[in-house]
């Protein structure tokens, strides 16, 4: 039988690397396109340990329609395209402020060039990676698709409503197109082997990869940001859903798009479960049995009180839904950040 072939752009990032596994476990062939903008050639090895080869990979910018034109064309050669998973894009909320132009230039100018190079090779299937940031402050959790769009809080946000502005024009055009627009909460976690994880480069942003370096002592405590909110212990509230997850899901849609009429729809990815801060913390150290340095701290410019995902929708139609607790997520977090520290 003819290979099935999914292109993964951003596929060494940390979502990425993860779905190439889930892609491979599933029977397809997934091949990369990236760049090493926000990651490392090394990811490869990683991949390899897993699923006992290196995944194909094609290293440019997504930007060049006709480098990414050329790269499909090597992909039909391999193989029957199945469809397309975009990751590729720049993703620091706090970066976006400082290098807007940036943003607008790789997040939408990659997501332009890529769906030309679809238009052109006559691929169809897109699966493109969008946030919970499209919802920006909701007025009430759980969340579901239906919900406002509410004026993004930063031009990273901007990138991806105006991106699932551009697939959804593009599908109502006269361009052969159907997509899935995959709004995701937060991902956490690694792949069960620690054989690859999320390689935050500097300082960390983000929860997860702060309160893991914290605790290997290679930062100071972690700083919550808040013990004030109107919440029940007075922490934000976050869906943070397993990245092996989060990644099946991007099978789930790959399959889902190959077995319907053409289409264009956005899905939650989240677990359904709102946590605190303060209920992460609890729940890493009893997962690890390790204590995680912490003090309460003011709270952080523009965060959202409370964001949690209504996934009913992914459920019913891809069939798809989280299989692995927070507890899980934590600990292969913290064993990825043991790895890393060894390294
Ligand atoms: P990541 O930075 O780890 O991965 C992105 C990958 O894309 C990197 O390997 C990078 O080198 C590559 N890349 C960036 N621009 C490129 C370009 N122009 N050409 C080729 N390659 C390029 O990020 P991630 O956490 O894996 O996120 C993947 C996607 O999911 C992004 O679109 C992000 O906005 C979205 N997302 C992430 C989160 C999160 O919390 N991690 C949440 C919601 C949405
Ligand atoms: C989670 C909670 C913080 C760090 C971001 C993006 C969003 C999406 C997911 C891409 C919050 C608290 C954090 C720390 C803390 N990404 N916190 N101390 O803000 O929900 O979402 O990632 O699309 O667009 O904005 O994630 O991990 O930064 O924060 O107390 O050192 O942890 O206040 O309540 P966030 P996060």
């Amino acid at each position: 039988m003819e290979k099935q072939v999914v292109v993964v752009t951003g596929g060494a990032g940390y979502i990425g690397s993860h779905t190439v596994v889930a892609l491979h476990l599933a029977g397809y062939t997934p091949v990369i396109i990236d760049n090493f903008s926000n990651s490392k050639p090394d990811v490869l090895k990683g991949i390899a340990e897993i699923i006992g080869e290196k995944p194909q990979l094609f290293e440019l910018d997504c930007r060049s329609k006709s480098d990414m034109q050329q790269a499909l064309e090597n992909c039909a050669a391999i193989g029957e395209i199945a469809g397309i998973i975009h990751f590729a894009a720049y993703k620091a909320v706090g970066e976006s402020t400082e290098k807007p132009l940036d943003y607008f230039e790789n997040n939408i100018g990659s997501t332009a060039s890529l769906l030309g190079a679809m238009s052109e090779l006559g691929v169809s299937n897109l699966v493109f990676s969008s946030s919970c940031t499209v919802y920006g402050q909701p007025e009430e959790s759980p969340v579901d698709e239906l919900a406002p769009i509410l004026p993004a809080e930063s031009p990273y946000g901007y990138t991806k409503q105006a991106c699932e502005r551009l697939i959804t024009d593009s599908f109502n055009s006269s361009m052969s197109l159907s997509a899935c627009l995959l709004r995701y909460f937060n991902p956490i976690g690694a792949h069960q082997s620690a054989a690859i994880g999320e390689l935050p480069i500097g300082h960390p942003n983000n929860l997860i990869p702060y309160l893991t370096q914290a605790t290997a002592g290679l930062r100071g405590p972690l700083t919550v940001f808040g013990n004030d909110y109107p919440t029940d212990d007075g922490t934000c509230i976050r869906d943070y859903i397993h990245v092996m997850d989060l990644a099946r899901a991007h099978v789930a849609a790959i399959k889902w798009l190959q077995s319907n009429e053409p289409s264009c729809e956005a899905f939650n990815l989240g677990t359904g479960q709102g946590k605190s801060v303060s209920e992460v913390i609890a729940a890493f150290e009893k997962a690890n049995g390790i204590s995680v340095p912490y003090a309460f701290g003011p709270r952080r410019a523009g965060d959202v009180v409370s964001i949690f995902a209504n996934a009913e929708k992914a459920h019913q139609n891809l069939g798809w839904k989280c299989e692995l607790s927070l507890e899980e997520a934590l600990r292969d977090a913290w064993k990825w950040q043991q790895k890393l520290s060894k390294a």
